[in-house]
């Protein structure tokens, strides 16, 4: 396999998407998420269109241990991965404590614990190799007090802030590593996170179009990436200015809008 690309999540949404991209440049693929058979047909439509080679593999990387023989798996194939892209997450709505423990632990274990396995085991090789890319998809949550989908934002500021200081490190050893931070996108992601029918995403940005600005930033080697205007502005320029409480006050009304 040449210039793979490792992509969790790759069963539908951004991930589906950043797997077009990556096939669409002669790369080769990972592809990794729970429903196979939508891996499968992704990898039909890539192989037939774009005549690269392509693995599935299934696995609920929620499941401690399974990023662990994801790796195995890989590299027992004599697979190279030159870019990871840990992007399977979900979300989840409703007060912290009124919400079933056990589904924002299974939300740390993909969204956090996942990706920092996959993240330290695949990061070693491209660093002893010099050379590989790494993408983490964050979110705008990440840099957000986040009341009613506290835990889904919590993780995602892990993220963010991983990034931030795993980017400097890895500074001349041929290595980045980026942190794609959209605001909301039309995918699955609503539905499952219990968001069905919410007005936070009426407007919401095409999962093509995020996945376009994640791999150009990427390829950029940018540490982060706010993929809409809007939300950089609101990031970078007002936010400073509000009281945290204000801040919160406003993402509550969003998400229980
Ligand atoms: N959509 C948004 O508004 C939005 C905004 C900011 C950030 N994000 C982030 O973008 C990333 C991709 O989400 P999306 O919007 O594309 O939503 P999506 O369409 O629901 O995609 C989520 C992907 O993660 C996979 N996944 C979920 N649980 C998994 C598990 N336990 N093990 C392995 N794979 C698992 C899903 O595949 P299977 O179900 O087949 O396992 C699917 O491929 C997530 O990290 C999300 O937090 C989304």
């Amino acid at each position: 396999m040449k210039n793979t690309a490792l992509i969790t999540g790759a069963s539908s949404g951004i991930g589906k998407e950043f797997a077009r991209i990556h096939a669409s440049k002669g790369g080769d693929l990972i592809l990794v998420a729970r429903r196979k058979e939508l891996l499968d047909s992704l990898k039909e439509e890539l192989v037939q269109k774009y005549n690269v080679a392509v693995q599935v593999i299934q696995k609920d990387l929620s499941v401690v241990g399974s990023s662990q023989e994801l790796y195995d798996t890989v590299t027992q194939n004599g697979w190279q991965v030159h870019y990871l892209f840990n992007n399977a997450g979900f979300g989840g709505k409703g007060a912290f404590l009124d919400r079933d423990l056990e589904a924002d632990v299974e939300m740390v274990r993909l969204n956090v614990m996942a990706l920092l396995k996959l993240t330290h085991l695949f990061g070693k090789d491209m660093k002893a190799r010099g050379k590989g890319k790494i993408l983490q998809t964050a979110s705008t949550a990440g840099f957000l007090p986040g009341p009613y989908q506290n835990t889904y934002f919590a993780t995602k500021a892990f993220v963010v802030s991983h990034t931030q200081g795993l980017a400097h490190e890895l500074k001349g050893s041929g290595v980045t590593v980026t942190a794609l931070c959209p605001g909301p996108v039309a995918t699955e992601f609503a539905k499952v996170a219990g968001f069905g029918g919410s007005k936070m995403f009426d407007g919401a940005a095409s999962a093509a179009k995020t996945a376009q600005k994640g791999y150009r930033a990427m390829e950029q080697g940018k540490v982060i990436c706010i993929s809409e205007f809007q939300f950089t502005f609101l990031i970078k320029v007002l936010m400073p200015f509000l009281p945290q409480s204000m801040t919160a006050a406003i993402i509550a009304k969003m998400q229980q809008s």
